[in-house]
Protein backbone atom coordinates (compact mmCIF):
# COMPACT_ATOMS: atom_id res chain seq x y z
CA UNK A 1 0.00 0.00 0.00
CA UNK A 2 1.90 3.31 -0.89
CA UNK A 3 0.13 6.59 0.63
CA UNK A 4 1.03 9.78 -0.56
CA UNK A 5 0.08 12.97 1.87
CA UNK A 6 1.24 16.07 0.52
CA UNK A 7 1.56 19.97 0.75
CA UNK A 8 1.03 19.12 4.96
CA UNK A 9 2.95 20.88 7.74
CA UNK A 10 5.04 17.92 8.68
CA UNK A 11 5.84 18.53 12.65
CA UNK A 12 9.09 17.14 13.17
CA UNK A 13 10.92 17.17 16.91
CA UNK A 14 12.71 20.78 15.80
CA UNK A 15 10.13 22.02 14.01
CA UNK A 16 7.10 22.52 11.15
CA UNK A 17 7.96 21.80 7.37
CA UNK A 18 6.34 21.86 4.53
CA UNK A 19 6.26 18.72 2.63
CA UNK A 20 5.20 15.53 1.32
CA UNK A 21 5.22 12.19 3.30
CA UNK A 22 5.41 9.21 1.35
CA UNK A 23 4.73 6.11 2.72
CA UNK A 24 4.96 2.21 1.62
CA UNK A 25 4.04 -0.55 3.29
CA UNK A 26 4.44 1.52 6.30
CA UNK A 27 7.85 2.58 5.54
CA UNK A 28 8.71 5.95 4.78
CA UNK A 29 10.22 6.50 1.29
CA UNK A 30 11.49 9.47 -0.67
CA UNK A 31 8.44 10.24 -3.27
CA UNK A 32 10.07 9.08 -6.78
CA UNK A 33 8.63 8.93 -9.94
CA UNK A 34 8.01 5.28 -10.60
CA UNK A 35 5.72 4.85 -7.28
CA UNK A 36 1.95 4.60 -8.03
CA UNK A 37 -0.04 5.88 -5.23
CA UNK A 38 -2.89 3.71 -3.78
CA UNK A 39 -4.28 7.12 -2.00
CA UNK A 40 -3.09 11.01 -1.87
CA UNK A 41 -4.57 12.61 0.83
CA UNK A 42 -4.14 16.54 -0.07
CA UNK A 43 -3.20 17.47 3.44
CA UNK A 44 -3.13 21.61 2.33
CA UNK A 45 -3.21 23.40 5.57
CA UNK A 46 -2.83 20.75 7.76
CA UNK A 47 -0.32 19.18 10.28
CA UNK A 48 1.07 15.87 10.18
CA UNK A 49 1.54 14.12 13.14
CA UNK A 50 3.08 10.95 14.82
CA UNK A 51 0.49 8.64 15.74
CA UNK A 52 -0.78 9.44 19.17
CA UNK A 53 -0.59 7.10 21.72
CA UNK A 54 -2.67 7.16 24.66
CA UNK A 55 -1.21 5.23 27.63
CA UNK A 56 -4.62 5.69 29.54
CA UNK A 57 -7.80 4.45 28.44
CA UNK A 58 -10.76 2.25 29.55
CA UNK A 59 -11.81 -0.41 26.61
CA UNK A 60 -14.63 -1.74 29.50
CA UNK A 61 -13.77 -5.40 27.44
CA UNK A 62 -14.10 -8.27 28.70
CA UNK A 63 -17.58 -7.34 31.10
CA UNK A 64 -18.67 -4.28 30.65
CA UNK A 65 -19.42 -4.20 26.86
CA UNK A 66 -22.63 -2.47 27.07
CA UNK A 67 -20.14 0.34 28.49
CA UNK A 68 -17.42 0.28 25.88
CA UNK A 69 -15.97 -2.69 24.11
CA UNK A 70 -12.59 -3.27 21.71
CA UNK A 71 -14.52 -2.60 18.47
CA UNK A 72 -16.20 0.75 19.73
CA UNK A 73 -13.64 2.04 22.22
CA UNK A 74 -10.61 1.55 19.15
CA UNK A 75 -13.08 3.20 16.97
CA UNK A 76 -13.45 6.23 18.81
CA UNK A 77 -9.09 6.15 19.40
CA UNK A 78 -8.65 6.33 15.74
CA UNK A 79 -11.40 9.20 15.89
CA UNK A 80 -9.59 10.99 18.21
CA UNK A 81 -6.17 10.38 16.48
CA UNK A 82 -4.74 7.59 18.26
CA UNK A 83 -2.99 5.00 16.77
CA UNK A 84 -2.13 3.25 19.87
CA UNK A 85 -4.12 3.03 23.12
CA UNK A 86 -3.30 1.12 26.41
CA UNK A 87 -6.24 -0.46 27.83
CA UNK A 88 -6.55 -0.71 32.30
CA UNK A 89 -7.41 -3.42 33.93
CA UNK A 90 -10.30 -2.59 36.01
CA UNK A 91 -12.55 -5.12 33.57
CA UNK A 92 -14.54 -8.14 34.42
CA UNK A 93 -13.06 -9.92 35.35
CA UNK A 94 -10.18 -7.78 36.08
CA UNK A 95 -7.08 -8.26 33.74
CA UNK A 96 -5.10 -9.79 36.78
CA UNK A 97 -3.67 -12.84 34.79
CA UNK A 98 -2.23 -13.89 31.70
CA UNK A 99 -5.41 -15.22 29.78
CA UNK A 100 -7.16 -11.78 30.17
CA UNK A 101 -4.01 -10.05 28.73
CA UNK A 102 -4.06 -12.35 25.94
CA UNK A 103 -7.60 -12.37 25.17
CA UNK A 104 -7.33 -9.04 24.99
CA UNK A 105 -4.65 -8.95 22.51
CA UNK A 106 -6.24 -11.13 20.58
CA UNK A 107 -9.60 -9.61 20.03
CA UNK A 108 -7.96 -6.57 19.50
CA UNK A 109 -5.88 -7.53 16.13
CA UNK A 110 -9.41 -9.23 14.73
CA UNK A 111 -10.97 -6.09 15.34
CA UNK A 112 -7.68 -4.31 14.00
CA UNK A 113 -8.84 -1.20 14.16
CA UNK A 114 -5.84 0.46 16.17
CA UNK A 115 -2.90 -0.75 18.05
CA UNK A 116 -4.41 -1.76 21.98
CA UNK A 117 -1.99 -2.34 24.28
CA UNK A 118 -3.40 -4.25 27.74
CA UNK A 119 -2.50 -2.98 31.13
CA UNK A 120 -2.47 -5.64 33.80
CA UNK A 121 -3.61 -5.12 37.11
CA UNK A 122 -0.47 -4.61 40.58
CA UNK A 123 -3.00 -6.84 43.35
CA UNK A 124 -5.45 -9.83 42.23
CA UNK A 125 -8.79 -8.12 41.56
CA UNK A 126 -7.62 -4.60 42.28
CA UNK A 127 -7.95 -5.51 46.07
CA UNK A 128 -5.16 -4.04 47.14
CA UNK A 129 -4.03 -7.43 48.94
CA UNK A 130 -1.97 -9.48 47.36
CA UNK A 131 0.45 -8.87 44.09
CA UNK A 132 -0.13 -10.22 40.49
CA UNK A 133 2.08 -12.24 38.74
CA UNK A 134 4.01 -9.61 37.28
CA UNK A 135 6.20 -11.88 34.90
CA UNK A 136 3.30 -14.05 33.92
CA UNK A 137 1.59 -10.79 33.15
CA UNK A 138 4.73 -8.97 31.00
CA UNK A 139 5.30 -12.33 29.00
CA UNK A 140 1.57 -12.28 28.04
CA UNK A 141 1.56 -8.75 26.45
CA UNK A 142 1.15 -6.26 29.18
CA UNK A 143 2.92 -3.09 28.69
CA UNK A 144 2.59 -1.67 32.56
CA UNK A 145 0.63 -2.30 35.67
CA UNK A 146 -1.99 -0.57 37.45
CA UNK A 147 -4.80 -0.82 40.15
CA UNK A 148 -6.02 1.97 38.26
CA UNK A 149 -9.75 3.24 39.44
CA UNK A 150 -8.77 1.93 43.01
CA UNK A 151 -5.40 2.99 44.94
CA UNK A 152 -3.16 0.52 46.32
CA UNK A 153 -4.26 1.38 50.25
CA UNK A 154 -1.11 -0.46 51.87
CA UNK A 155 1.79 1.18 51.77
CA UNK A 156 3.53 -2.31 52.21
CA UNK A 157 1.70 -3.82 49.43
CA UNK A 158 2.81 -0.59 46.89
CA UNK A 159 6.42 -0.83 48.24
CA UNK A 160 6.68 -4.74 47.36
CA UNK A 161 5.33 -4.11 44.23
CA UNK A 162 7.41 -1.43 43.56
CA UNK A 163 10.22 -3.87 44.22
CA UNK A 164 8.88 -6.62 41.75
CA UNK A 165 7.88 -4.52 39.56
CA UNK A 166 11.68 -3.34 39.24
CA UNK A 167 12.69 -6.59 39.41
CA UNK A 168 10.24 -7.80 36.40
CA UNK A 169 11.24 -4.37 34.68
CA UNK A 170 7.68 -3.56 33.83
CA UNK A 171 5.82 0.37 34.66
CA UNK A 172 3.63 0.83 38.02
CA UNK A 173 0.61 3.60 36.94
CA UNK A 174 -0.60 4.71 40.43
CA UNK A 175 -4.31 5.62 40.69
CA UNK A 176 -3.23 8.05 43.35
CA UNK A 177 -5.86 8.80 46.38
CA UNK A 178 -6.09 8.24 49.94
CA UNK A 179 -9.51 6.68 50.11
CA UNK A 180 -10.00 7.59 54.16
CA UNK A 181 -9.23 11.42 53.44
CA UNK A 182 -11.71 11.30 50.29
CA UNK A 183 -13.83 10.19 52.33
CA UNK A 184 -16.49 9.13 50.40
CA UNK A 185 -16.65 12.75 48.35
CA UNK A 186 -17.96 13.37 44.79
CA UNK A 187 -15.98 16.57 44.18
CA UNK A 188 -13.29 18.54 44.84
CA UNK A 189 -13.97 20.08 48.25
CA UNK A 190 -14.04 23.89 48.43
CA UNK A 191 -16.76 26.86 47.01
CA UNK A 192 -18.76 25.02 44.71
CA UNK A 193 -19.17 21.54 46.17
CA UNK A 194 -19.88 23.56 49.39
CA UNK A 195 -22.74 25.76 47.56
CA UNK A 196 -23.71 22.87 45.54
CA UNK A 197 -24.25 20.53 48.84
CA UNK A 198 -22.03 17.79 47.01
CA UNK A 199 -19.44 16.60 49.69
CA UNK A 200 -16.39 17.01 48.77
CA UNK A 201 -12.83 15.42 47.81
CA UNK A 202 -9.71 17.50 49.31
CA UNK A 203 -6.57 17.62 46.90
CA UNK A 204 -4.46 16.00 49.87
CA UNK A 205 -6.34 12.75 49.17
CA UNK A 206 -4.16 12.54 46.08
CA UNK A 207 -0.78 14.58 46.76
CA UNK A 208 -0.84 12.72 50.09
CA UNK A 209 -0.57 9.33 48.09
CA UNK A 210 1.61 11.12 45.56
CA UNK A 211 3.81 11.93 48.54
CA UNK A 212 3.83 8.45 49.41
CA UNK A 213 4.78 6.85 46.59
CA UNK A 214 7.61 9.25 45.60
CA UNK A 215 8.98 8.46 48.92
CA UNK A 216 8.82 4.20 48.32
CA UNK A 217 9.89 5.28 44.54
CA UNK A 218 12.97 7.00 45.73
CA UNK A 219 14.03 4.72 48.76
CA UNK A 220 13.76 1.65 46.44
CA UNK A 221 15.14 3.53 43.47
CA UNK A 222 12.16 2.14 41.44
CA UNK A 223 10.35 3.99 38.90
CA UNK A 224 6.81 4.91 39.19
CA UNK A 225 4.45 6.22 36.90
CA UNK A 226 1.45 8.93 38.19
CA UNK A 227 -1.74 8.81 36.97
CA UNK A 228 -3.97 11.30 35.76
CA UNK A 229 -2.75 14.20 38.24
CA UNK A 230 -5.01 17.02 38.92
CA UNK A 231 -4.36 19.55 41.41
CA UNK A 232 -1.03 22.22 42.27
CA UNK A 233 -0.14 20.72 45.06
CA UNK A 234 0.65 17.36 42.82
CA UNK A 235 2.47 19.21 40.63
CA UNK A 236 4.20 20.83 42.91
CA UNK A 237 5.38 17.39 44.85
CA UNK A 238 6.39 15.70 41.27
CA UNK A 239 8.45 19.07 40.06
CA UNK A 240 10.29 18.79 43.37
CA UNK A 241 10.83 14.78 42.73
CA UNK A 242 11.98 15.05 39.54
CA UNK A 243 14.69 17.76 40.67
CA UNK A 244 16.09 15.06 42.70
CA UNK A 245 16.15 12.90 41.03
CA UNK A 246 13.88 10.64 41.67
CA UNK A 247 12.47 7.92 38.79
CA UNK A 248 9.29 9.68 38.87
CA UNK A 249 6.51 10.43 35.31
CA UNK A 250 3.20 11.59 35.45
CA UNK A 251 0.67 12.46 33.38
CA UNK A 252 -2.67 14.71 33.13
CA UNK A 253 -6.19 14.73 30.82
CA UNK A 254 -7.23 17.38 28.97
CA UNK A 255 -10.47 17.96 31.33
CA UNK A 256 -7.87 18.84 33.68
CA UNK A 257 -6.54 21.82 31.82
CA UNK A 258 -9.68 22.58 29.58
CA UNK A 259 -12.83 22.57 33.19
CA UNK A 260 -12.76 23.44 36.37
CA UNK A 261 -15.38 22.11 39.31
CA UNK A 262 -17.71 25.37 38.07
CA UNK A 263 -19.42 23.31 36.07
CA UNK A 264 -20.58 20.86 38.93
CA UNK A 265 -22.75 23.54 39.74
CA UNK A 266 -25.00 21.87 36.70
CA UNK A 267 -25.29 18.72 38.36
CA UNK A 268 -24.50 17.01 35.20
CA UNK A 269 -23.02 14.07 36.04
CA UNK A 270 -20.82 14.16 32.67
CA UNK A 271 -18.49 16.21 35.03
CA UNK A 272 -18.43 13.42 37.28
CA UNK A 273 -15.11 12.51 37.04
CA UNK A 274 -11.91 10.43 39.70
CA UNK A 275 -10.04 12.78 40.51
CA UNK A 276 -12.25 15.57 40.57
CA UNK A 277 -12.34 18.87 38.23
CA UNK A 278 -10.76 21.55 40.63
CA UNK A 279 -10.07 24.98 40.84
CA UNK A 280 -8.94 27.24 38.46
CA UNK A 281 -5.93 27.90 40.51
CA UNK A 282 -5.31 23.70 40.03
CA UNK A 283 -6.07 24.17 36.27
CA UNK A 284 -3.34 26.86 35.99
CA UNK A 285 -1.03 25.20 37.83
CA UNK A 286 -1.48 21.86 35.32
CA UNK A 287 -1.07 24.12 32.08
CA UNK A 288 2.27 25.81 33.55
CA UNK A 289 3.48 22.04 34.63
CA UNK A 290 2.98 21.02 30.80
CA UNK A 291 4.60 23.95 29.38
CA UNK A 292 7.81 23.61 32.27
CA UNK A 293 7.71 19.44 31.20
CA UNK A 294 6.91 18.11 35.19
CA UNK A 295 4.18 16.57 33.05
CA UNK A 296 5.45 13.81 30.35
CA UNK A 297 2.29 12.99 28.95
CA UNK A 298 -1.42 13.57 27.87
CA UNK A 299 -4.14 10.97 28.05
CA UNK A 300 -7.48 10.94 27.85
CA UNK A 301 -8.44 8.71 30.65
CA UNK A 302 -11.20 7.52 28.58
CA UNK A 303 -13.76 6.52 30.95
CA UNK A 304 -16.74 5.42 29.13
CA UNK A 305 -20.20 4.98 30.71
CA UNK A 306 -23.77 4.03 29.90
CA UNK A 307 -26.95 6.09 30.29
CA UNK A 308 -28.00 4.11 33.10
CA UNK A 309 -25.02 4.48 35.08
CA UNK A 310 -25.18 8.16 34.87
CA UNK A 311 -28.61 9.35 34.99
CA UNK A 312 -28.92 9.42 38.77
CA UNK A 313 -28.22 11.75 41.27
CA UNK A 314 -24.51 13.22 41.48
CA UNK A 315 -23.54 11.17 44.48
CA UNK A 316 -24.44 7.82 42.60
CA UNK A 317 -23.50 8.41 39.46
CA UNK A 318 -20.26 6.97 37.90
CA UNK A 319 -17.14 8.49 37.44
CA UNK A 320 -15.44 9.27 34.10
CA UNK A 321 -15.82 11.22 30.95
CA UNK A 322 -15.43 9.80 27.60
CA UNK A 323 -12.32 11.29 26.46
CA UNK A 324 -11.23 10.09 23.21
CA UNK A 325 -13.02 11.87 20.49
CA UNK A 326 -12.12 15.17 22.35
CA UNK A 327 -8.82 15.05 23.57
CA UNK A 328 -6.68 16.60 20.83
CA UNK A 329 -9.47 19.86 19.80
CA UNK A 330 -8.84 20.28 23.60
CA UNK A 331 -5.46 20.40 24.02
CA UNK A 332 -5.18 22.24 20.63
CA UNK A 333 -7.28 24.77 22.22
CA UNK A 334 -6.33 25.21 25.33
CA UNK A 335 -2.61 24.47 24.91
CA UNK A 336 -1.44 25.25 21.75
CA UNK A 337 -4.12 27.97 20.61
CA UNK A 338 -3.98 29.82 23.81
CA UNK A 339 0.01 30.26 23.11
CA UNK A 340 1.13 27.81 26.27
CA UNK A 341 2.98 25.51 23.87
CA UNK A 342 3.92 25.00 20.63
CA UNK A 343 2.75 22.27 18.25
CA UNK A 344 5.91 20.01 18.44
CA UNK A 345 5.27 19.80 22.70
CA UNK A 346 1.84 18.92 21.92
CA UNK A 347 3.57 15.36 19.77
CA UNK A 348 5.88 15.02 22.50
CA UNK A 349 3.33 14.72 25.33
CA UNK A 350 0.71 12.88 22.80
CA UNK A 351 3.36 10.69 21.42
CA UNK A 352 7.26 10.76 21.48
CA UNK A 353 7.18 10.68 25.69
CA UNK A 354 4.47 7.75 25.98
CA UNK A 355 6.59 5.36 24.04
CA UNK A 356 10.04 6.54 25.66
CA UNK A 357 8.45 5.45 29.31
CA UNK A 358 6.29 2.41 28.08
CA UNK A 359 9.66 1.11 26.06
CA UNK A 360 7.40 1.04 22.70
CA UNK A 361 9.18 2.01 20.18
CA UNK A 362 7.35 4.62 17.91
CA UNK A 363 6.09 3.72 14.26
CA UNK A 364 6.78 6.07 11.47
CA UNK A 365 3.61 4.34 9.77
CA UNK A 366 1.57 5.54 12.43
CA UNK A 367 0.49 9.30 11.43
CA UNK A 368 -2.41 11.77 12.32
CA UNK A 369 -3.81 14.43 10.56
CA UNK A 370 -4.68 17.17 12.11
CA UNK A 371 -7.06 20.60 11.36
CA UNK A 372 -5.60 23.11 13.82
CA UNK A 373 -7.82 25.93 12.56
CA UNK A 374 -10.93 23.86 11.91
CA UNK A 375 -13.72 25.48 14.54
CA UNK A 376 -16.07 23.07 16.27
CA UNK A 377 -18.76 22.07 18.23
CA UNK A 378 -18.64 19.25 20.19
CA UNK A 379 -21.65 16.54 19.79
CA UNK A 380 -21.83 14.16 21.83
CA UNK A 381 -24.31 12.55 19.76
CA UNK A 382 -21.70 12.16 17.02
CA UNK A 383 -19.26 10.39 19.09
CA UNK A 384 -18.85 6.37 17.83
CA UNK A 385 -17.52 5.62 21.48
CA UNK A 386 -20.38 3.91 22.82
CA UNK A 387 -19.82 6.47 26.25
CA UNK A 388 -21.97 10.01 25.64
CA UNK A 389 -20.98 10.96 28.86
CA UNK A 390 -18.88 14.41 28.55
CA UNK A 391 -19.05 17.87 30.35
CA UNK A 392 -18.15 19.25 26.72
CA UNK A 393 -21.29 18.70 24.84
CA UNK A 394 -22.10 21.96 22.91
CA UNK A 395 -18.82 23.47 23.70
CA UNK A 396 -17.05 25.81 20.55
CA UNK A 397 -13.41 24.75 20.43
CA UNK A 398 -10.63 24.77 17.67
CA UNK A 399 -9.07 21.53 16.11
CA UNK A 400 -10.03 18.43 14.14
CA UNK A 401 -8.61 15.03 13.74
CA UNK A 402 -8.56 14.84 9.34
CA UNK A 403 -7.17 11.38 9.24
CA UNK A 404 -5.31 8.56 11.64
CA UNK A 405 -3.35 5.99 9.81
CA UNK A 406 -1.76 3.28 11.67
CA UNK A 407 1.33 1.04 10.25
CA UNK A 408 0.60 2.54 6.79
CA UNK A 409 -3.50 2.03 6.37
CA UNK A 410 -5.51 4.66 6.58
CA UNK A 411 -8.15 3.96 9.58
CA UNK A 412 -10.77 6.64 10.19
CA UNK A 413 -10.82 9.67 7.49
CA UNK A 414 -13.02 12.56 8.11
CA UNK A 415 -15.84 12.55 6.45
CA UNK A 416 -15.84 9.17 5.07
CA UNK A 417 -18.06 6.58 6.40
CA UNK A 418 -17.68 2.61 6.15
O1 LIG B 1 -13.24 8.83 36.62
C1 LIG B 1 -12.70 7.74 36.59
N1 LIG B 1 -13.26 6.71 35.92
N2 LIG B 1 -11.57 7.57 37.28
C2 LIG B 1 -11.02 6.37 37.43
O2 LIG B 1 -9.99 6.28 38.05
C3 LIG B 1 -11.67 5.16 36.87
C4 LIG B 1 -12.54 5.50 35.73
C5 LIG B 1 -13.46 4.38 35.31
O3 LIG B 1 -13.04 3.23 35.22
O4 LIG B 1 -14.64 4.66 35.04
ZN1 LIG C 1 -8.56 5.58 34.66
Amino acid sequence: MNILIKNGFVVGDGGVKKEDVCLSDGKRVKATAGIAFDKVIDAAGLYVMKGFLDMHVHLREPGFEYKEDIESGTRAAVKGGFSGVCCMPNTKPVCDNPAIVRFIVEKAKEVGVCKVYPIGAITKEQKGEELTEMYGLKRAGAVALSDDGQPVGSGNIMRLALEYAKTADILLICHEEDKEIAAGGVANEGYHATIAGLRGISPVAEEAMIARDILLAEHLDARVHIAHISTRGSMELIRAAKKRGVKVTCETCPHYFSATDELILSFDTATKVNPPLRTEEDRLAIIEGIKDGTVDIIVTDHAPHHTTDKFVEYNYAANGISGLETAFCLANTYLVRSGAIKIERLQELLCKNPHAILGIEENEGDITIVDINKKVKIDKKSFVSKGKNTPFDGWEVYGEVAATIVDGVVKYERGVSE
